[in-house]
């Protein structure tokens, strides 16, 4: 069963029925809604529904074709599907190329919050065709490479001069620097997510950096008319978290300009316009599933290629980098 979107499904959902039926397989597609509401319980039923519908048992695999969004629900109904069927994930977006296909975790949203419900379920194989790229939003394509960012400042400090050395060819498409940065970040997190899958040891929990101002940033920008993409709000969320190592003492100034400016140069914004929700966001922060024994966590950055997981994080830091971001 392959599942997709309805902006995927049109596009290369042919090319993937195509290819199953030449090599033998038998298959069905079921096509959901685009965008993250869709990674939803109700969903997640209608997709049971349609295994049963179509008899697939536990030898038969399921097949992500599209984003995240796609790839986080489709992971979820096969880690519980028959107690778990196969699972392959298609990735056609930056965000999925570059971060969210790779490392077991999948999830749907809850009322109380995003990806409350979920599991740890590796998929069996990960596909990504850069080639599928070409054909995203301008606005979608940038915010999936803050990620790419993410994963340079935590772990690897060349990776990130190369981003500064090929943002013109990333940001044109070109084919080989697209190979190069899915590569490249795919290294990185399963090499993280290979020794830490479960995010006990405090490794897997660097890739959580600008993600703690920054899911208080998407939430409150996702009622907005026209809503934040979850890279935007990392983006902010990293120049939040980059401000706070300054001022911990951890990381010198001019590395927190430079990851500012890398942001920037590859279309990102490096605020947010919230200003008027400062305590909203510190309560947002405050139930994020990151908090641990009623104590924040913040990852923060020791220098370009090097971060740290901190839980004696001082109000006060956290007060500089919303004061950095939010306008
Ligand atoms: N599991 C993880 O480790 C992990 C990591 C990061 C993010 N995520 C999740 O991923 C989701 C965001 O993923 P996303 O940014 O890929 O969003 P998405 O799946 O919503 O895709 C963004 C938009 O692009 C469209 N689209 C997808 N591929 C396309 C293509 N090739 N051409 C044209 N349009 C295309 C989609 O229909 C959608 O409208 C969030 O729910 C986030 O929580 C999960
Ligand atoms: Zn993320």
């Amino acid at each position: 069963m392959v599942i997709t979107d309805e902006n995927v499904g049109p596009l290369y959902g042919k090319t993937a029925m195509d290819s199953l039926r030449a090599a033998g397989f038998e298959a069905a597609t079921f096509v959901v809604p685009a965008g993250d509401s869709t990674k939803s319980l109700e969903w997640v039923s209608r997709i049971y529904d349609a295994l049963a519908d179509a008899r697939i048992d536990r030898t038969s695999p399921l097949i992500a074709l599209g984003g995240g969004v796609v790839g986080d629900l489709t992971g979820f109904v096969a880690a519980t599907w028959l107690r778990g069927v196969p699972f392959v994930q298609c990735a056609t977006t930056i965000e999925a190329g570059v971060d969210a296909s790779v490392g077991g975790k999948t999830a749907v949203n809850h009322a109380s919050g995003k990806n409350m419900i979920g599991a740890f379920y590796q998929p069996l194989f990960v596909l990504v065709d850069t080639a599928t790229l070409r054909t995203l939003s301008e606005r979608d394509f940038r915010a999936g490479l803050a990620e790419s960012i993410k994963h340079a400042v935590i772990r690897d400090a060349a990776f990130f001069t190369w981003h500064e050395e090929n943002a013109d060819h990333v940001l044109a498409c070109d084919t080989d620097a697209l190979g190069a940065l899915v590569e490249h970040n795919v290294r990185i997190k399963a090499d993280i997510v290979s020794q830490d899958e479960r995010e006990t040891s405090g490794l897997r929990a660097l890739l959580n950096f600008g993600h703690t101002i920054g899911h208080a940033i998407e939430s409150l920008m996702a009622r907005q008319a026209d809503p934040w993409r979850h890279g935007e709000a990392v983006a902010a969320g990293m120049v939040a978290a980059a401000e706070m190592s300054v001022v911990a003492e951890r990381l010198d100034r001019a590395s927190a300009e430079r990851i500012a400016s890398l942001i920037a140069r590859l279309g990102l914004q490096v605020t947010a316009p919230l200003a008027g929700q400062r305590d909203r966001i510190i309560s947002l922060m405050q139930s994020d599933k990151k908090v641990a024994a009623g104590k924040l966590r913040f990852v923060l950055a020791d220098c370009i290629g090097r971060a740290t997981l901190y839980d004696d994080i001082k109000p006060e830091w956290i007060e500089a980098g919303l004061d950095r971001v939010l306008t």
